[in-house]
């Protein structure tokens, strides 16, 4: 899967300094970049939006003209049979830049879930085929299952970001998406990187909540934990091959150091072989190009 970022505006293709040949890209371009991805055979998009205004709760995240939800009406107008995700959260949405509520300084964990829950609703109305919730907090999986079940989305399933570490390799995304915490950071939802039990626990209470599709993130320096779930649950596994992987293999191959295309296509093999069903990755429309021409 394909991850991508809309912006306002109109004609508006910019690229991501940390992030060479990826792009914000108005809602104008994306019928488009559509067909490219549904042509190239790709499994679907994911979307990030960066709303026009930020405030404290998020509110462009859940609004029924927000700049994710109309993306996806415009994709699915142009490609129905596209497959289109959407990243549920409210970082980039909010002036804060956490994922949830902060309430006396604090993110709030259960004031969070009834925003979660309607960001979701909204983007599935838009026509959204799977909502992504990215945030970590407790108990969102259940929240979220339960509103769509309330708006007859019982059929819109849900990827959670089930096991989603404190990452240092969100650093380029968090420019892309203008998303980075205005005080503290994020450890106290995401997951302590030494910690491997941990993400076990979190699919299962995932998957008890009702997820359908588990992710780990990021993928190369987790693979380990890939594994693991692999090998204890039979629901499809996701792994995001995260920005600042990315931008780690572009940088190099930028200075000649590393043969792009070989060490791209290794990583993904690697990703797969660790046990993932599903790769997000921004290397997407270049591996499934290099995978045709070597067929
Ligand atoms: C947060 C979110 C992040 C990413 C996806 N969703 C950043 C974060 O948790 O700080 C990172 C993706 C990437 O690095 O490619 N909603």
């Amino acid at each position: 899967m394909y991850p991508i970022f809309v912006q306002p505006g109109r004609d508006r293709r910019d690229e991501i300094a940390s992030m060479p040949g990826q792009f914000r890209l108005s809602s104008d371009l994306l019928p488009k970049l559509a067909r490219d991805i549904r042509q190239l055979g790709l499994g679907g998009l994911m979307l990030f939006g960066l709303p026009e205004h930020k405030d404290e709760v998020g509110s462009e995240a859940y609004r029924s003209d927000g700049i994710v939800q109309e993306a996806v009406q415009i994709i699915k107008d142009a490609v129905p049979e596209l497959l289109v995700a959407t990243d549920t959260c409210l970082d980039a949405y909010t002036t804060h830049g956490h994922c949830g509520i902060v309430r006396d300084g604090r993110v709030d964990n259960d004031a969070t879930l009834e925003y979660l829950a309607r960001v979701a609703v909204s983007q599935a109305l838009a026509g959204a085929d799977i909502v992504a919730p990215s945030d970590m907090m407790d108990g969102r999986v259940f929240a979220i299952r339960k509103a769509l079940d309330a708006e007859g989305k019982q059929d819109v399933p849900i990827m959670s970001y089930a096991a989603k570490y404190s990452s240092a390799f969100y650093g380029p995304f968090r420019e892309a998406a203008d998303c980075a915490p205005q005080f503290g950071d994020r450890r106290s939802y995401q997951m302590d990187p030494s910690n491997r039990r941990e993400a076990i626990r979190e699919i299962e209470l995932d998957l008890e909540e009702g997820a359908d599709i588990v992710m780990v993130k990021p993928a190369l320096p987790y693979l380990d934990i890939v594994r693991d779930v692999r090998a204890k649950f039979d629901a499809p596994v996701a792994a995001y091959n995260v920005s600042g992987e990315y931008a780690m293999l572009k940088a190099a191959a930028a200075n000649g150091w590393l043969d792009e295309r070989a060490s791209v296509l290794e990583t993904m093999t690697s990703i797969r072989r660790a046990g993932a069903d599903i790769i997000l990755t921004y290397h997407a429309p270049d591996v499934a190009m290099w995978l045709c021409d070597a067929s």
